[in-house]
């Protein structure tokens, strides 16, 4: 059956499972080429907490909360930009280096105050084959270990030597598992979208048995299309690394708790999910290519990007629907198909994690 409606209507379980579910688990952020120097970055805010996620002078990546160590005040405001070579706060000037050491804080004369003890609040940051991940808890596991078998899986994709294209910014009125729980099945693909029902059979899903950090697997295309765009016509080369197998088939993984991973025959299309109340939730989509191809003159993405626009929009539109249709009085959980067990395996995951 599916999940009791508060769990998508009470801003306490809301809360709760943020805390649960963003706050003690890695979250993508982001890719690292969005931030390719010293001093560049970019602002994420993970359920209300505003990160600095940035580069040092030795190029490493670094992220902090967005927070002066003398009177709080938050620091940067610019979603991204460049630093140039110091983090400044607007009140009173404290300065920060790059790995968020204090360098400078004019005033503080007594002589027990020790720069030292005032770094930025480090917030701990990890690298995935081009994918940036955060987590704001006490002494994470390695990244590695939750991503369990994922890096294997997915290294012919060579992730990290994609570059981004296009990004678009939703803001959906519905609570973030309602955007996971619409990915994972595509037995509303008939009804629902068209357009991508011509291109992939719906019930043509091999997902894999669930896992606790991820659930997913492939779906193969049909009627002669090579990759998921208008018509089916695949624009670019393959991505270099695939195998032919992997030509031919488009591989769905929600990476709990926030990154919906669509891997292509010849691009990668990310989702990253950002709770911002128990009914609203702002979704990042971002289209990347391979170098190689972008390089070549008559490159061109819009194929991908309309696709998948209008099939997020109606997804998005569907599960606004839905989180209308859980509100009401007379909601009571519904059964679930044999073929909805992605979803029944996340439920689990919620209620239980
Ligand atoms: S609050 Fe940042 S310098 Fe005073
Ligand atoms: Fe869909």
């Amino acid at each position: 059956m599916t999940l009791p409606g508060r769990y998508y209507t009470d801003p306490e379980i809301f809360r709760a499972e943020v805390e649960r579910f963003y706050f003690d688990r890695w979250i993508c952020a982001g890719r690292a080429d969005a931030i390719p120097n010293p001093g560049d970055y970019f602002l994420r805010d993970v359920c209300g907490e505003s990160v600095i996620v940035t580069r040092d002078q030795q190029g490493a990546l670094q992220a902090f909360y967005n927070v002066c160590r003398h009177r709080g005040t938050r620091m940067c405001t610019a979603p991204q930009g460049v630093f140039a070579g110091r983090i400044r706060c607007p009140y009173h000037g404290w300065t920060y280096a790059l790995d968020g050491s204090l360098v400078g804080a004019a005033h503080m004369d007594d002589a027990s105050f020790r720069a030292r003890d005032y770094p930025l609040h480090a917030v701990q940051v990890a690298l995935w084959d081009g994918h940036i991940f955060l987590h704001l808890g006490r002494d994470p596991q390695p990244l590695e270990s939750r991503l369990a078998d994922l890096t294997e899986k997915f290294a012919s994709w060579r992730m990290h030597e994609l570059r981004l294209c296009k990004r678009m910014v939703y803001d959906v009125k519905a609570n973030w598992k309602l955007i996971v729980l619409n990915y994972n099945e595509c037995l509303h693909c008939p009804v629902l979208h068209p357009a991508l029902n011509r291109l992939t059979d719906y019930l043509g899903a091999d997902n894999e048995p669930p896992t606790p950090d991820y659930i997913g697997g492939a779906m193969g295309f049909r009627g002669g299309a090579e990759t998921m765009s208008t018509d089916g016509i695949r624009r670019r080369a393959y991505l270099p690394g695939l195998s032919a197998h992997q030509r031919q088939m488009v591989c769905y993984y929600a990476i709990y708790p926030n990154l919906l991973l669509s891997l292509h025959p010849d691009y990668m299309m990310t989702h990253t999910l950002w709770p911002r109340a128990v009914d609203r939730t702002e979704i990042v989509c971002e289209w990347h290519f391979h170098p190689a191809e972008i390089a070549k003159p008559d490159f061109v993405a819009d194929d991908a990007v309309e696709f998948w626009d209008l099939t997020n929009r109606e997804d998005w539109h569907i599960a606004e629907l839905a989180q209308a249709g859980i509100s009401s009085r007379a909601y009571t959980p519904g059964p679930y198909s044999p073929r909805e067990s992605l979803l029944r395996a996340f439920d689990e995951a919620i209620s239980r994690d």
